[in-house]
């Protein structure tokens, strides 16, 4: 298992650009399964959960081609199975998204149920009332979620809480169903209005993506299109933090500052100073004073829970106590422990974390846990006095793309050590 050896203390400078939003490209792929024609892809992050999404598509009989680094064509005129097995499932959450689609293109799918998973329980049961308030009849079979739907029918349906997944999955869902769909409580975030974006192009009816209420008008078929994915608001957060960590400027391009806005806001209350140069790029001084600021995760369009772990790592070196307070997931304190090993004054009770800093952060050895944890535990590092390993970065190639490079590009001294 590949690790990276970070020597901290480095300031960054120059100019990273941020890649494609992972979150955004992995519905959209799903959302090729919906049309025999060829829906193109452009600025499709190279990370593992869009190899292992690519691998499913190819598995249920899909073509992809990859005609330039970043560019998908995927063609599900061919698919012959409709089934999502356990090897890819338990490896990546989101190949559930291929239920909605595949249900409604071809009246059946079956998606082996994900277990829980580091951060927390994760279940899908909200995705599965809804497609059976579109008529779809689901059973659950050694494991398996089998759904089969002679064609799916329009519904008002209404999320108990809200769900990113679940809301995409029944936004594909209701593009080919009878009628009209309303989603009621849907998730706001950026990357359901890229999804509802490129399903428009498809030739989908879809209003108010992006609000608490979707309409969708149902369509007998869907074409081809071609679409950009947005830019990844959570790595231009990380690498933000990365400037403030490092008391560092840096240019940070490719971006939309606009899906970024309560980061960018408690930052700025934390000390970043954060220039808006253009609509795609933002200059971060991490030089001033930081102040402890308390956080609570929200939905879009409030602070982000796959931005708490980076955020708590800045407040170890902040001046004064904070309180971060997760609300979204029930375990996503991963990383505190092993912050804790390089120094941090940290104290999690239940759902909350309490910070105290600033303190001196001094090398060791770590062992990422998930995805987002890793990405705090490689800012803690670029931080901290002297060596640190962190092992396992395997979670942190699931979702951003060659971090260490682009580090590295600016400045820090960090280096992957394949093992
Ligand atoms: C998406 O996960 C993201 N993943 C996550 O990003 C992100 O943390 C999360 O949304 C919240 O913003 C992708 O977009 C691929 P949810 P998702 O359904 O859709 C509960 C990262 O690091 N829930 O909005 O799975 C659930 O357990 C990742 O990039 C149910 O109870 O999240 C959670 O507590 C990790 N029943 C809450 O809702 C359901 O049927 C929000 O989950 C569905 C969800």
């Amino acid at each position: 298992m590949d690790k990276f050896r970070i020597v901290g203390g480095k300031q960054l400078s120059g100019t990273v650009a941020v890649s494609g939003a992972k979150n955004s490209a992995l519905p959209c792929l799903a959302a090729a399964l919906l049309t025999p024609e060829t829906v193109t892809l452009h600025n499709v992050p190279y990370v593992r959960d869009l190899i292992t999404m690519r691998r499913l598509l190819e598995d249920l009989g899909c073509t992809v081609l990859v005609p330039a680094l970043r560019t998908h064509q995927i063609n599900a005129g061919t698919v012959d199975a409709c089934e999502a097995p356990y090897e890819l499932v338990k490896t990546m959450r989101a190949s559930v998204l291929v239920l909605g689609p595949l249900v409604a293109r071809f009246g059946e799918a079956r998606v082996s149920l994900p277990g829980g998973c580091a951060i927390g329980q994760r279940p899908i049961d909200l995705h599965l009332k809804a497609l059976e308030q579109m008529g779809a009849k689901i059973e659950l079979q050694g494991g398996v979620v089998q759904a089969r739907a002679d064609r799916l029918q329009g519904a008002d349906i209404e999320f108990e809480m809200v769900t990113v997944g679940g809301t995409e999955n029944l936004m594909m869902a209701a593009t080919l169903a009878q009628g009209t769909t309303r989603l009621i409580n849907a998730a706001c975030e950026p990357e359901i209005s890229d999804l509802a974006d490129l399903l428009t192009k498809m030739g989908a009816y879809i209003e108010g993506a992006g609000t608490s209420t979707i309409t969708i008008e149902g369509v007998n078929a869907l074409g081809g299109a071609i679409h950009t994915i947005i830019p990844d608001r959570i790595e231009t957060g990380t690498l933000i933090i990365a400037a403030a960590i490092t008391r560092s400027e840096l240019i940070i391009t490719d971006c939309n500052p606009q899906h970024l806005t309560a980061v960018l806001d408690k930052l700025r209350d934390a000390g970043v100073v954060i220039e808006e140069v253009n609509e795609t790029t933002l200059r971060v001084k991490g030089n001033g004073q930081l102040r402890a600021v308390d956080l609570t995760t929200e939905v879009y369009p409030g602070f982000p829970t796959d931005m708490q772990a980076q955020y708590l790592t800045l407040m170890t070196q902040a001046e004064g106590d904070a309180e971060i307070n997760e609300t979204i997931f029930e375990n996503r304190f991963m990383h505190v422990s092993e912050l804790q090993r390089l120094g941090a004054n940290l104290r999690v009770h239940g759902h909350q974390c309490h910070t105290h800093g600033p303190t001196l952060l001094t090398g060791a050895k770590l062992i990422a846990s998930d995805l987002r944890a890793s990405a705090s535990l490689v800012l803690a590092g670029l931080a901290a006095q002297g060596e640190t390993w962190i092992d396992r970065v395997y979670h942190i190639d699931r979702g951003y793309e060659k971090i260490e490079e682009k580090l590295r590009s600016v400045g820090a001294e960090i280096e992957r050590i394949k093992g």
